[in-house]
């Protein structure tokens, strides 16, 4: 797993302590999100964001990553490796910065991103979103995600886990196309 590669626009950055202050900068302006996902955001709940695990999970399949333009943070995803199995990749977190969103930027992020990780085998990407917040519903479900089931999660009690399937060869030439 490279995560340079998640990306061909963006320069990625695993985010540290030393990047609070500008996570924070980005975060708190996603005030939509927060209504829907109480608490507001604090440099604390970064901190303590930057550690969380899934059950069964370790640090080393924790990538706490930084899209950025230019020097500038556009972009936090919270990656998890395998989860909840090999060839799974989980998105727990993704925001973008409110300057550049309704652009096509967190689609690009995450076409990339998926282009990649079916290169690399895996078979679909997870995530949940809070059941209710329109915007991280709308933005989901265009970009391919189908919802698996309504279930709880660590951050809200109604979240929809959903799911996108990653095919080797979407894009292609069916065979069938080429028999007709
Ligand atoms: C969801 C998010 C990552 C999208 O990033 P982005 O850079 O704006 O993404 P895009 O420009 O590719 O797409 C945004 C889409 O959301 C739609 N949208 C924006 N605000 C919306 C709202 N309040 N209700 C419904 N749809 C909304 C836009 O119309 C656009 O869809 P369209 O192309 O069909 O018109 C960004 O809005 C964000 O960070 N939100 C807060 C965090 C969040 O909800 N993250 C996802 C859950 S983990």
């Amino acid at each position: 797993m490279q995560i340079k590669l998640f990306s061909s626009q963006y320069k990625i950055h695993r985010l540290t302590d030393q990047n609070i202050d500008e996570i924070y900068h980005l975060l708190s302006k996603n005030v939509l999100y927060y209504e829907y996902c109480p608490p507001f955001v604090t440099r604390e709940s970064i901190r303590e964001d930057m550690k969380i695990l899934p059950p069964g999970k370790e640090q080393k399949d924790k990538y706490y990553i930084g899209f950025y333009q230019d020097e500038k943070l556009i972009a936090v995803m919270d990656f998890i490796d395998g989860y909840p199995e090999k060839g799974i990749a989980y998105i727990g977190f993704f925001m973008t910065d409110t300057s550049l969103q309704n652009q096509g930027v967190g689609t690009a992020i995450i076409d990339d991103l998926c282009r990649y990780l079916t290169e690399l085998g895996y078979h679909s990407v997870r995530l949940a979103w809070v059941k209710g917040n329109p915007q991280s519903e709308h933005f989901w479900l265009k970009n391919g995600f189908v919802q698996l089931r309504e279930t709880t999660s660590n951050a809200a009690d109604e979240v929809i886990l959903a799911e996108k399937m990653l095919e080797k060869n979407s894009g292609g030439i069916h065979m069938t196309e080429v028999q007709i």
